[in-house]
Protein backbone atom coordinates (compact mmCIF):
# COMPACT_ATOMS: atom_id res chain seq x y z
CA UNK A 1 0.00 0.00 0.00
CA UNK A 2 1.48 3.31 -0.76
CA UNK A 3 2.24 6.18 1.70
CA UNK A 4 3.06 9.67 2.08
CA UNK A 5 6.64 9.92 3.60
CA UNK A 6 8.89 12.45 4.20
CA UNK A 7 11.43 13.19 0.62
CA UNK A 8 14.03 10.65 1.34
CA UNK A 9 17.82 9.42 -0.07
CA UNK A 10 16.36 6.31 -0.38
CA UNK A 11 13.98 6.86 -3.35
CA UNK A 12 16.66 9.03 -5.26
CA UNK A 13 17.14 6.76 -8.00
CA UNK A 14 13.21 6.54 -8.59
CA UNK A 15 12.71 10.32 -7.83
CA UNK A 16 15.14 10.98 -10.79
CA UNK A 17 13.18 8.56 -13.16
CA UNK A 18 9.78 10.43 -12.19
CA UNK A 19 11.01 13.89 -13.22
CA UNK A 20 12.69 12.14 -15.99
CA UNK A 21 9.30 10.65 -17.27
CA UNK A 22 7.67 14.21 -16.38
CA UNK A 23 10.13 16.75 -18.32
CA UNK A 24 9.62 13.85 -21.29
CA UNK A 25 6.46 14.44 -22.02
CA UNK A 26 5.79 17.65 -20.69
CA UNK A 27 3.03 17.11 -17.94
CA UNK A 28 5.04 17.70 -14.65
CA UNK A 29 3.97 20.84 -12.54
CA UNK A 30 6.13 23.53 -13.24
CA UNK A 31 8.50 23.19 -10.49
CA UNK A 32 8.85 19.76 -11.85
CA UNK A 33 9.10 20.79 -15.52
CA UNK A 34 12.03 23.08 -14.09
CA UNK A 35 14.14 20.47 -12.04
CA UNK A 36 18.15 20.67 -13.33
CA UNK A 37 17.99 16.37 -13.27
CA UNK A 38 22.03 16.48 -13.20
CA UNK A 39 22.25 18.71 -10.68
CA UNK A 40 19.99 17.27 -8.30
CA UNK A 41 21.56 13.82 -9.34
CA UNK A 42 25.25 15.38 -8.15
CA UNK A 43 24.19 16.81 -4.85
CA UNK A 44 20.46 15.18 -3.62
CA UNK A 45 21.55 15.67 0.13
CA UNK A 46 21.78 19.50 -0.94
CA UNK A 47 18.14 19.26 -3.50
CA UNK A 48 16.85 17.26 -0.12
CA UNK A 49 17.25 20.23 1.94
CA UNK A 50 15.75 22.71 -0.66
CA UNK A 51 12.48 20.83 -0.65
CA UNK A 52 12.64 22.10 3.58
CA UNK A 53 13.13 25.33 3.01
CA UNK A 54 9.54 26.61 3.74
CA UNK A 55 8.87 24.25 6.86
CA UNK A 56 8.12 25.85 10.01
CA UNK A 57 11.49 26.89 11.95
CA UNK A 58 12.91 28.31 8.21
CA UNK A 59 12.78 32.59 7.82
CA UNK A 60 10.40 32.48 4.51
CA UNK A 61 11.24 35.00 1.90
CA UNK A 62 8.52 38.03 1.84
CA UNK A 63 5.04 36.69 0.96
CA UNK A 64 5.63 33.11 1.54
CA UNK A 65 3.69 30.63 3.92
CA UNK A 66 5.25 27.48 5.51
CA UNK A 67 4.80 24.64 3.52
CA UNK A 68 6.03 20.55 3.13
CA UNK A 69 6.81 18.12 0.28
CA UNK A 70 5.63 14.44 0.83
CA UNK A 71 6.35 11.98 -1.44
CA UNK A 72 3.76 9.10 -2.74
CA UNK A 73 5.95 5.66 -2.46
CA UNK A 74 5.58 1.81 -2.26
CA UNK A 75 9.15 0.47 -1.40
CA UNK A 76 11.77 2.06 -3.06
CA UNK A 77 10.01 3.27 -5.84
CA UNK A 78 8.47 7.34 -5.88
CA UNK A 79 5.29 7.90 -7.21
CA UNK A 80 4.32 10.97 -6.97
CA UNK A 81 3.90 13.94 -4.46
CA UNK A 82 1.83 16.42 -3.02
CA UNK A 83 2.50 20.15 -1.14
CA UNK A 84 0.81 21.13 1.77
CA UNK A 85 0.65 24.74 2.83
CA UNK A 86 -0.20 25.15 6.29
CA UNK A 87 -2.16 28.66 5.64
CA UNK A 88 -3.32 30.67 2.91
CA UNK A 89 -2.33 33.96 1.68
CA UNK A 90 -4.14 36.16 -0.64
CA UNK A 91 -2.45 34.74 -3.92
CA UNK A 92 -2.93 30.93 -2.43
CA UNK A 93 -6.62 31.66 -1.67
CA UNK A 94 -7.09 32.63 -5.79
CA UNK A 95 -4.86 30.15 -6.87
CA UNK A 96 -3.11 26.97 -5.23
CA UNK A 97 -4.85 26.34 -2.32
CA UNK A 98 -3.59 24.37 0.87
CA UNK A 99 -2.66 20.77 -1.17
CA UNK A 100 -0.92 20.09 -4.86
CA UNK A 101 -0.23 17.12 -5.92
CA UNK A 102 1.04 15.22 -8.87
CA UNK A 103 1.54 11.85 -10.20
CA UNK A 104 4.46 10.36 -12.09
CA UNK A 105 3.33 9.76 -15.83
CA UNK A 106 3.41 6.33 -15.62
CA UNK A 107 1.94 5.29 -12.23
CA UNK A 108 -1.32 7.56 -13.32
CA UNK A 109 -4.52 5.99 -13.63
CA UNK A 110 -4.23 3.55 -11.15
CA UNK A 111 -5.97 5.75 -8.03
CA UNK A 112 -2.98 7.37 -6.42
CA UNK A 113 -3.87 10.88 -6.89
CA UNK A 114 -6.94 9.71 -4.96
CA UNK A 115 -5.01 8.43 -2.26
CA UNK A 116 -2.07 10.72 -1.94
CA UNK A 117 -5.10 13.66 -1.57
CA UNK A 118 -6.65 11.31 0.84
CA UNK A 119 -3.36 11.07 3.09
CA UNK A 120 -2.61 14.66 3.08
CA UNK A 121 -5.79 15.40 3.99
CA UNK A 122 -5.74 13.99 7.11
CA UNK A 123 -2.08 15.52 7.17
CA UNK A 124 -3.78 18.92 6.72
CA UNK A 125 -6.18 17.40 9.47
CA UNK A 126 -3.31 17.29 12.22
CA UNK A 127 -2.07 20.82 11.12
CA UNK A 128 -5.63 22.01 12.48
CA UNK A 129 -6.90 22.65 8.57
CA UNK A 130 -10.50 22.21 9.20
CA UNK A 131 -11.56 21.96 5.37
CA UNK A 132 -8.58 22.44 2.90
CA UNK A 133 -8.96 24.41 -0.39
CA UNK A 134 -7.86 22.60 -3.74
CA UNK A 135 -8.13 24.42 -6.81
CA UNK A 136 -7.47 22.80 -10.53
CA UNK A 137 -7.95 24.07 -14.09
CA UNK A 138 -11.29 23.51 -15.04
CA UNK A 139 -10.28 21.51 -18.38
CA UNK A 140 -8.39 18.75 -15.35
CA UNK A 141 -10.98 16.53 -15.92
CA UNK A 142 -8.59 14.07 -13.67
CA UNK A 143 -7.76 16.28 -10.88
CA UNK A 144 -11.38 17.27 -10.81
CA UNK A 145 -12.36 13.43 -10.07
CA UNK A 146 -9.70 13.19 -7.00
CA UNK A 147 -11.05 16.11 -5.46
CA UNK A 148 -14.99 14.97 -6.24
CA UNK A 149 -13.72 11.85 -4.89
CA UNK A 150 -12.61 12.83 -1.64
CA UNK A 151 -15.83 15.38 -0.57
CA UNK A 152 -14.37 18.25 -2.59
CA UNK A 153 -17.76 20.79 -2.50
CA UNK A 154 -17.27 23.44 -5.20
CA UNK A 155 -16.95 27.42 -4.59
CA UNK A 156 -17.18 27.97 -8.44
CA UNK A 157 -15.01 28.57 -11.67
CA UNK A 158 -13.12 31.62 -11.74
CA UNK A 159 -10.55 33.80 -13.76
CA UNK A 160 -7.47 34.86 -11.44
CA UNK A 161 -4.78 37.15 -12.80
CA UNK A 162 -1.49 35.25 -13.56
CA UNK A 163 -2.84 32.13 -14.96
CA UNK A 164 -4.18 31.69 -18.44
CA UNK A 165 -7.34 29.04 -18.10
CA UNK A 166 -10.34 29.07 -15.58
CA UNK A 167 -10.13 27.37 -12.54
CA UNK A 168 -12.35 25.22 -9.96
CA UNK A 169 -11.90 26.31 -6.08
CA UNK A 170 -13.02 23.24 -4.02
CA UNK A 171 -13.04 23.14 -0.20
CA UNK A 172 -12.56 19.35 1.16
CA UNK A 173 -13.41 18.47 4.80
CA UNK A 174 -10.28 17.37 6.11
CA UNK A 175 -11.90 14.70 9.05
C1 LIG B 1 -4.25 14.80 -12.34
C2 LIG B 1 -3.40 13.63 -11.80
C3 LIG B 1 -2.86 14.05 -10.42
C4 LIG B 1 -4.32 12.40 -11.65
O1 LIG B 1 -3.53 11.37 -11.07
P1 LIG B 1 -3.99 9.84 -11.14
O2 LIG B 1 -3.17 9.08 -10.15
O3 LIG B 1 -4.00 9.39 -12.54
O4 LIG B 1 -5.50 9.94 -10.63
P2 LIG B 1 -6.38 8.72 -10.15
O5 LIG B 1 -5.87 7.46 -10.73
O6 LIG B 1 -6.54 8.82 -8.65
O7 LIG B 1 -7.74 9.06 -10.89
C5 LIG B 1 -8.89 9.57 -10.24
C6 LIG B 1 -10.00 9.67 -11.22
O8 LIG B 1 -9.68 10.57 -12.28
C7 LIG B 1 -9.80 9.90 -13.54
N1 LIG B 1 -8.73 10.43 -14.35
C8 LIG B 1 -7.41 10.52 -14.02
N2 LIG B 1 -6.73 11.08 -15.03
C9 LIG B 1 -7.63 11.37 -16.00
C10 LIG B 1 -7.54 11.95 -17.28
N3 LIG B 1 -6.35 12.35 -17.78
N4 LIG B 1 -8.67 12.08 -18.01
C11 LIG B 1 -9.86 11.67 -17.53
N5 LIG B 1 -10.02 11.11 -16.31
C12 LIG B 1 -8.92 10.96 -15.56
C13 LIG B 1 -9.62 8.45 -13.21
O9 LIG B 1 -10.20 7.62 -14.16
C14 LIG B 1 -10.31 8.36 -11.90
O10 LIG B 1 -11.70 8.36 -12.15
P3 LIG B 1 -12.60 7.13 -11.80
O11 LIG B 1 -13.14 7.39 -10.44
O12 LIG B 1 -13.64 7.23 -12.86
O13 LIG B 1 -11.74 5.93 -11.88
C15 LIG B 1 -2.23 13.28 -12.75
O14 LIG B 1 -2.72 13.13 -14.05
C16 LIG B 1 -1.11 14.31 -12.76
O15 LIG B 1 -0.18 14.25 -11.95
N6 LIG B 1 -1.19 15.30 -13.68
C17 LIG B 1 -0.19 16.36 -13.81
C18 LIG B 1 -0.16 17.28 -12.60
C19 LIG B 1 -1.52 17.79 -12.20
O16 LIG B 1 -2.37 18.08 -13.05
N7 LIG B 1 -1.73 17.90 -10.89
C20 LIG B 1 -2.97 18.40 -10.32
C21 LIG B 1 -2.92 19.88 -10.29
S1 LIG B 1 -4.47 20.53 -9.66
Amino acid sequence: MPQLVKPDARYQTSFLEAVREAQADGSGLPDTMGFDVPAIAADFPTFLSSLRRYEPGNELPEGFVNSEYLWLVEGDTYLGRVSIRHTLNERLREFGGHIGYEIRPTARRRGHATLALRLALARAHDLGIERALVTCDVENIGSRAVIEANGGELEGEFTVPDHDRPLRRYWVPTA
